[in-house]
């Protein structure tokens, strides 16, 4: 299947990473290159505090640098945040709201959710949004409702393909190694992208779905072939060089 939406390739380092890693992320930069580079963008979220310096060494590379996570205020007495606009002032130019992990440790709703997306968007950053079930959720059948709940309210009604990415990142899949079935993850873009139309029209069709949860050099390839996989989310293999580059390259089927 032709796509012919431009692919995202995204790497959330979480709480991994200090000075030493940069060495990583300067491997990165220095093997995101073209000609695949043109058609494909690449971004890693490393922690925030080497945020501004990782900026610094990407200044010459395609390789975008974003943030795990914002507040939703622009600034105030809101202790450990950090807000959109700083993300910005770093140069970052994207941020992932409503990870999983944000949503179950720190009893982040899909209102603020939305409002961390909008601040996002406010900020001028592209909003990566993560939505996806539970293991319980999808054992009794309810991951499509899930789904649809999520985008309604964590989507802020202004979304367009050019601010907003959607993640979807079935909970159980991450960091487990277990990845659902090729069959499982088209129903669930198809899905998707029906609710993104139905809602934002032309936009909605335009917009990144991209696939998260334990993705691999292994398994890349077969994602990124299945219909309204615009790209993937990045965990555990984007810590180092050498896997994420081993993704990069999977990309490039899409163009062959
Ligand atoms: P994983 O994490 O690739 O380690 O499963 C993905 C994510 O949480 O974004």
């Amino acid at each position: 299947m032709t796509k012919t939406i431009r692919p995202l390739l995204a790497g959330n380092w979480k709480m991994n990473g200090t000075r030493a890693s940069l060495d990583q992320i300067k491997a990165i930069a220095d093997g995101v290159k073209a000609p695949l580079s043109e058609k494909i963008d690449t971004l890693l979220c490393p922690p925030a505090t080497l945020l501004y310096v990782a900026t610094a060494l990407c200044d010459d590379s395609p390789l975008a640098i974003g943030a795990q996570d914002c507040h939703q205020q622009v600034s105030g007495a809101y202790t450990g945040d950090i807000s959109a606009e700083m993300i910005a002032d770093c140069f970052g130019t994207h941020v992932i709201v409503g990870h999983s992990e944000r949503r179950r440790n720190h009893a982040e709703s899909d209102m603020l959710v939305r409002a961390k997306a909008q601040a996002a968007h406010d900020a001028g950053l592209i909003a990566i949004i993560c939505i996806g079930e539970t293991a319980y959720e999808r054992n009794s059948g309810q991951t499509l409702d899930v789904l649809k709940r999520e985008l309604i309210g964590s989507v802020p009604d202004g979304a367009t393909a050019a601010t907003t990415v959607i993640a979807y990142e079935p909970v159980w899949a991450i960091g487990t190694g277990v990845v659902p079935t090729s069959e499982d993850v088209e129903e669930a873009h198809a899905f998707m992208r029906a609710e993104l139309i139905e809602r934002f029209g032309k936009e909605g069709a335009n917009m990144r779905i991209l696939y998260g949860g334990s993705v691999s050099g292994a398994n890349a390839r077969s994602l990124l072939d299945i219909p309204h996989v615009n790209g993937v989310l990045v965990g555990g293999q984007s810590l180092k060089a050498v896997d994420f580059l081993a993704i990069y390259a999977a990309f490039e089927r899409q163009f062959a």
